[in-house]
């Protein structure tokens, strides 16, 4: 069995860099080329950071998702980083790649245990609890989206600031128990924990920074965090309530409650994997809605295609672009050997783009069946959050079917810089109300 190839160095180049993924057929055209001639291609940039295996076909990287024994989340990161980056996280955690100490981070045995306290309360029978609060919300932002369109006389509004962004933070909000108050402290510190790439979407400004600077403003983010969420610990021990926040502060592992490390670690997840994603798997929607007028026709009388337009709209953003895998030992994969300890780049976008599984892949297809799509992960880490993300969608765009009468495109939408999670940054829409 042979080594990975090496991808050429302008591919190599592209799917480490942010800027390339704002542009996105350019990219697909470039998974496709590596799916083709290299389904498993060692990427490599100097210094820049510690060489990976990029997977880009289906079926290789459901296999390595599945098997969480011999491809970990551990040692390596879990999310690509420059080496500079990486350095700054190891500064401030004292060696360890994980910012935190989340989900995604850990391993079995003590993966499933900890996944275990939060698991029921993702399923969709408690879920359903909350559709009432998750409606009011959502008449909230419809609200919000519809007088802004009113307001300069011309139907047109920025659907991803008025509605695809708020919308999802603020239900993560209420299921933690963070008053309306503190929110934009909340997105201020996951956005100085995780130093997003965009610099309209990031406004810490980090871009600007030394390593230095980095370093103390991330370890206070972190600080910040902790202080916060104790806080909300004590209250939800106290009085607890039916929400999410008082699962994990009253949770026991082994008998003992969570050190504080890990709580914050628990509620810092939570916080920050369900909004940015379910953000842009909802403009990502109602773009291709806005383009296909017919569809929106269609969709506003027959709901029942709701659910698969909710589907195709997660597969075809791929929110979440890619996750890292550290081999536990020495395998094959795509007909290369891998080494223990090699890095692997698992990635979504290029999965669920693979012309053997899904035809016409780059097709919003809203009628597509089977949809089995990747964006959720597969396997131990499989996305805990997946039938609240499709719930929320779902009860969005009921009230935006109910409320809109037609929707298109008033410009040109722009994507975000994000190699990790990535999706609509600017979605300018003209709409008509329905009477
Ligand atoms: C369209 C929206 C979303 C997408 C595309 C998405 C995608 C993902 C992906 C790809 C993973 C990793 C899967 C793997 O390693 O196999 C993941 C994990 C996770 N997601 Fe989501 N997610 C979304 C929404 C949410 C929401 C709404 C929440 C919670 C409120 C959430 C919470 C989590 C958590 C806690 C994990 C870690 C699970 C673990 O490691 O065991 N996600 N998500």
């Amino acid at each position: 069995m042979s080594a990975a190839p090496q991808a050429p160095a302008e591919i190599a180049a592209a799917v480490i860099d942010p800027l390339a993924y704002a542009e996105w057929d350019g990219l697909l055209d470039k998974f496709d080329v590596l799916r083709r001639d290299m389904p498993v291609a060692r990427i490599e940039n100097g210094d820049l950071h510690d060489p990976f295996l990029l997977v880009t076909g289906y079926d290789d990287v459901m296999r390595i998702s599945k098997d969480n024994k011999t491809f970990l989340n551990s040692p390596k990161g879990v999310v690509f980083g420059f080496r500079e980056g990486e350095e700054i996280v190891k500064a401030v955690t004292g060696g360890s790649p994980h910012l935190v100490n989340s989900l995604v981070a850990l391993d079995a045995p003590i993966h499933p245990k900890y996944r275990r306290l939060t698991q029921e309360w993702f399923m969709p029978k408690n879920l359903k609890q909350l559709e009432a609060e998750i409606g009011a919300l959502a008449k909230t932002t419809v609200d919000r989206l519809v007088e802004a369109s009113q307001e300069n006389g011309n139907g047109e509004a920025d659907f991803v600031p008025l509605a695809a962004s708020p919308y999802p933070l603020h239900v993560i909000m209420q299921i933690l128990g963070v008053p309306e108050a503190d929110e934009q402290r909340m997105l201020f510190l996951t956005q100085q924990m995780f130093g997003g790439q965009d610099e309209d979407l990031n406004k810490t400004g980090m871009a600007n920074m030394t390593a230095e600077q980095i370093t103390q403003l991330v370890i206070g983010a972190v600080a910040d965090f902790e202080t916060y969420f104790a806080k909300i610990t004590e209250e939800k021990r106290a009085n607890p309530t039916d929400d999410v926040a008082s699962v994990i502060a009253n949770a026991k592992v082994d008998g003992e409650y969570l050190s504080d490390r890990d709580m914050a670690g628990y509620y810092i997840i939570v916080a920050s994997a369900g909004h940015d994603t379910t953000s842009a798997s909802t403009s990502g929607a109602m773009m291709a809605l806005a383009q296909d007028p017919e569809q929106f026709a269609r969709l506003k009388v027959d709901r029942d295609l709701l659910p698969g337009i909710v589907e195709e709209a997660i597969r075809w953003t791929s929110p979440v672009q890619h996750f890292m895998r550290t081999a536990a030992e020495d395998v094959e994969v795509g007909g290369v050997s891998v080494k223990k300890g090699d890095w692997l780049m698992i990635n979504y976008v290029a999965a669920n783009h693979d012309d053997r599984v899904f035809e016409n892949p780059r097709k919003f297809d809203a009628a597509r069946s089977p949809n089995r799509h990747l964006a959720f992960g597969a396997g131990a880490h499989q996305c805990l959050g997946l039938h609240m993300a499709r719930m929320e969608m779902k009860i969005l765009f009921n009230e935006l079917l109910d409320r809109i009468e037609t929707v298109e495109l008033a410009g040109e939408p722009k994507r975000a810089k994000s190699s990790f999670v990535g999706g609509l940054k600017t979605l300018p829409l003209r709409c008509t109300l329905s009477k």
